[in-house]
């Protein structure tokens, strides 16, 4: 079992759950994912972790409620235990000597994106972060952000209620076009990392995206979380989660993500008719 020794709410559908994990806390590097199970009639969810701390051997992450098992999450508080949490999985992301880099985390992306700024920055990368929500509510981890040492923090909303009224791709061009970064990355909803690649492909600039395949077993044996990259068939969980944005068949992986929604909407309902409140 794996205590949990603090929860926080976010937004109104984001929650944060930090971890006593102190074998996993030793090893995580920005840009990895656990795998957990809540109990025994869970389904295993991946999560990226948001923030660990090796020395008190806790590691920290942040979900938003959309499901079952992330509805099931956000019901738990301090005292309470995971039943499984397996991690960390994946590649590190890729940082140090990437020069002027662009950091774009879209919803609850911000949370995978805060680790890789500050790792980036740690290993002597410039950062700058622009960070998007579709409106003030949904924006998360700005006070963190901005106590990072980043060139600069961009925020923009889609309605305007804080930061820019703009989508993160405009600022993301203003800086190809200025010839400001050398490298991007995109972490958030596919559709959005879709867009900054097709943006930054257009100044040739090298732009990494962290994928969010369907995921199972984590360790490449399944083949759920397979993707189309380039002419290669890789697997998110042991080649990724991060890719190449450029070579990323984005429509495929937006297909795949969907092929369980069905299944998804009736665990849901399910679920929902055994809890108090409500699922969305
Ligand atoms: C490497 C990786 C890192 C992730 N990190 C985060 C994170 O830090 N924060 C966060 O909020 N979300 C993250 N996700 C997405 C998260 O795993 C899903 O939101 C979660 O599994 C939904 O489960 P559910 O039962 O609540 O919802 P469901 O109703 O079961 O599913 C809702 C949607 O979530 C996705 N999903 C469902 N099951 C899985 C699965 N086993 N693997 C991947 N996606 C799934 C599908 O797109 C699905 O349509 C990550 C996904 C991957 C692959
Ligand atoms: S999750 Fe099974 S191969 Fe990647």
């Amino acid at each position: 079992m794996f205590p949990i020794i603090a929860t926080r709410q976010l937004s109104e559908s984001v929650f944060e759950t930090t971890v006593s994990a102190p074998a996993i806390a030793a090893k995580v590097r920005a840009g990895q994912f656990l795998i957990l199970r809540v109990d025994e009639a869970g389904e295993r969810i991946p999560l990226t972790f948001s923030d660990w701390s090796s020395d008190e051997g806790w590691v920290r992450f942040i979900f938003m409620r959309v499901g079952k098992t992330t509805h099931k999450l956000s019901h738990l508080a301090a005292g309470d235990a995971l039943l499984d949490v397996v991690g960390p999985l994946g590649k590190p992301t890729h940082v140090g000597g990437l020069g002027r880099v662009a950091v774009v985390g879209g919803g609850v992306g911000a949370a995978v994106a805060y680790p890789v700024a500050r790792a980036m920055a740690a290993a002597g990368d410039e950062v700058t972060v622009i960070l998007g929500a579709r409106n003030r509510e949904l924006l998360i981890l700005e006070d963190e952000f901005r106590a990072l040492p980043l060139k600069e923090l961009v925020v923009c909303t889609d309605d305007g209620s804080a930061g820019r009224k703009d989508l993160v791709t405009a600022p993301l061009k203003e800086l190809c076009e200025a010839g400001a970064i050398d490298h991007a990355m995109a972490i958030g909803p596919a559709i959005m990392m879709k867009f900054c690649a097709a943006t930054t492909r257009d100044f040739a600039v090298p732009t990494t995206v962290s994928l969010n395949p369907i995921m199972v077993d984590g360790t490449g044996m399944c083949g759920a979380c397979r993707v189309s990259v380039g002419a290669k068939t890789l697997f998110g969980c042991v080649d990724g989660p991060d890719f190449d944005g450029h070579l990323v068949d984005f429509e495929e992986l937006m297909s795949r993500q969907r092929v369980y929604a069905d299944v998804e909407r009736e665990a849901a309902a399910d679920f929902e008719s055994e809890c108090a409140c409500r699922i969305k």
